[in-house]
Formats: C-alpha cells, sequence, structure tokens
C-alpha cells in the first residue's frame, strides 16, 4: 500500500493511473476505522481498479465545542486493516496542505444543510462539502463511496455532485451495525460500559416505528410518540431529534407512504449519536 500525503503527488499519481484506463474508487474517511469503514472500502475493491482511502479529521466540520481535539486516533491500526483490505493508496493529506494561509472559498449545498443535523451543527456540513469536493478534486475518483449512516450528509454529496456537475458517481451503502443494533462510529468509543448498553435504545426506537408502519399505522406522529417516549425512558440517552422524512428531499412527511426514513440523534454521554432506518410501507 502506498502512502502519500501531499495533494500534487496523489492528483497526479491518480491521474497516471486514469491514463492507463484505470478507474478509481475512493473512500473519504477521518480514521479510527472499523467495520463500516471497511465495507465501504470492500465495495470499492469490488467496484474500481485502484482502491483510494484517505483519513483526514478535518477540522471545518467541527463546532467550537465539539470534540476535534479528541477525535480517536489509531494510524497503526488503520494502516494494517486497511493493507489487508488491498487498499492501493492511503491518503493522510495535512491541514496545512488542504487549508493553506488565506484560505477562504467554500461549498454549501443549502437548504438541505441547515435541518436534521444541521440545526445543531450549523456549519458542519458546509465543513464536509468543503472537504469532500477538494478531495475529489485532488483524488479524481470514478466512483465514491458513503455510508448511509449519515444518510444526510449523503443526500447533501449527491447534491453537490449533481448541482456542481462533479464527474463523480456516488454510492450509498448500508448501515453496519453491532450486534445489539448499535450502528458503528469511530465515537463509540467515547462511551463506558454502562453508556454502550444504553446506546442500544436509538436502534430499538427505530425498530419498533418499522413495526408500527408495518403493522399499518401511517401518522408520522403517532410513530414518532412511540421512538422518542422510548428513547426518553432511558436515562442515559438525551434526545436531539427524531423524524420521519421524505430520504430524497428530507423534508418531513404529512403521511407515511411508499419508503420512508425514520432519522434519528441523541447524546449519550459525550458522544452524539445519529441512525436511522428506511422503512417500507406496503
Ligand atoms: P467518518 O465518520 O470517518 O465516516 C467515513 C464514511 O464511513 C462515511 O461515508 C460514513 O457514512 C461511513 N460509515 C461510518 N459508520 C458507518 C456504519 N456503521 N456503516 C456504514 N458506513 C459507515 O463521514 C465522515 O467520516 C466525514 O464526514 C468525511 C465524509 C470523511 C468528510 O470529512
Amino acid at each position: 500500500m502506498r502512502i502519500i500525503k501531499n495533494s500534487q503527488q496523489m492528483r497526479s499519481y491518480s491521474l497516471k493511473q486514469k491514463a492507463r484506463g484505470r478507474t478509481v474508487g475512493f473512500v473519504p474517511t477521518m480514521g479510527a476505522l472499523h467495520q463500516g469503514h471497511l465495507s465501504l472500502v470492500e465495495a470499492a475493491r469490488k467496484g474500481a481498479d485502484l482502491v483510494v482511502v484517505s483519513i483526514f479529521v478535518n477540522p471545518l466540520q467541527f463546532g467550537p465545542r465539539e470534540d476535534l481535539t479528541r477525535y480517536p486516533k489509531n494510524l497503526g491500526r488503520d494502516k494494517k486493516l486497511l493493507q489487508d483490505r488491498k487498499v492501493d493508496v492511503l491518503f493522510l493529506p495535512t491541514a496545512g496542505d488542504l487549508y493553506p494561509k488565506g484560505f477562504s472559498s467554500f461549498v454549501e449545498v443549502e437548504g438541505l444543510s441547515n435541518k436534521m443535523c444541521g440545526r445543531s451543527r450549523p456549519d458542519h456540513f458546509r465543513g464536509v462539502t468543503t472537504v469532500v469536493a477538494k478531495l475529489f478534486n485532488i483524488v479524481c475518483p470514478d466512483t465514491a463511496f458513503f455510508g448511509q449512516k449519515d444518510f444526510q450528509q449523503l443526500v447533501i454529496i449527491q447534491r453537490m455532485a449533481k448541482d456542481l456537475g462533479l464527474p463523480v458517481k456516488i454510492i450509498g451503502l448500508p448501515i453496519v451495525r453491532e450486534p445489539d443494533g448499535l450502528a458503528m462510529s469511530s465515537r463509540n468509543k467515547y462511551l463506558n460500559s454502562r453508556q454502550r448498553k444504553a446506546a442500544a435504545v436509538l436502534y430499538r426506537s427505530l425498530l419498533r416505528a418499522r413495526e408500527m408502519v408495518e403493522s399499518g399505522e401511517r401518522a408520522p406522529r403517532k410513530v414518532l410518540r412511540q421512538v422518542r417516549s422510548i428513547i426518553m425512558a432511558e436515562p442515559l440517552a438525551k434526545l436531539d431529534y427524531a423524524l420521519i422524512l421524505d430520504p430524497k428531499t428530507l423534508e418531513p412527511v404529512k403521511r407515511i407512504r411508499g419508503r420512508v426514513l425514520t432519522a434519528l440523534a441523541a447524546n449519550v454521554g459525550r458522544a452524539r449519536l445519529i441512525d436511522n432506518l428506511l422503512i417500507q410501507a406496503k
């Protein structure tokens, strides 16, 4: 596995490979890798000739009181996991390289970025779209892989690629979960054992939502009342939002029809956790 730390070198390597007719698959990450990340890497390995994974904890997407400085890191372990999955290039840009002195240009997807997580994390998605646009320009991927765990992020990046005419295909892949249903996340490392157990309440509440819809409930208010009360019954969890949305527009639905997204965010201890479930009304 080649390790590249400089964005010019990354770009010229990718372009050289593409000139030889090889396709480039790209998985952007912030490291502290788990099976969720690795499922994207495995999909990239199957779908492209050259697989590039980036690890960069992007300061632009963290708010002033968020966890930028204590975000989990384990580069040695990450390298080994990626090597084992036959990744071709690990791209490790520095903040100085991506955001040199005087940097003042941003990519913003309006509307989609200020709802859901955007309400409590005002500049978060602007930071995500700016770094992802930069990474796309550097890596020049044919295909890029994102997890549905960050469903809002995936929809925003798809919109950015479409609106700006970026020549990259965005693929969204299913959420990988722990045996008790908790969505895998680098931030799960913040949980102590009591909090870790309590965190399973998020997925339990989503399963209850699915059960209600499958037995014919069509009123989002009634489903959400149950979801909220399940989460509020867990003293270690503090709910931020629970919503039932159109998965394309992320707008709340008035009535449950076709496929809907039930999405939620909650704090457990010092970890902000998000989860969602696509539910099909029969
Ligand atoms: P990070 O949280 O490291 O996640 C990297 C990718 O892994 C994202 O596409 C995310 O949706 C996916 N992922 C995380 N947990 C997952 C799970 N349990 N199942 C499936 N996929 C999962 O998301 C980011 O980093 C950053 O915002 C980034 C896009 C790299 C920009 O900085």
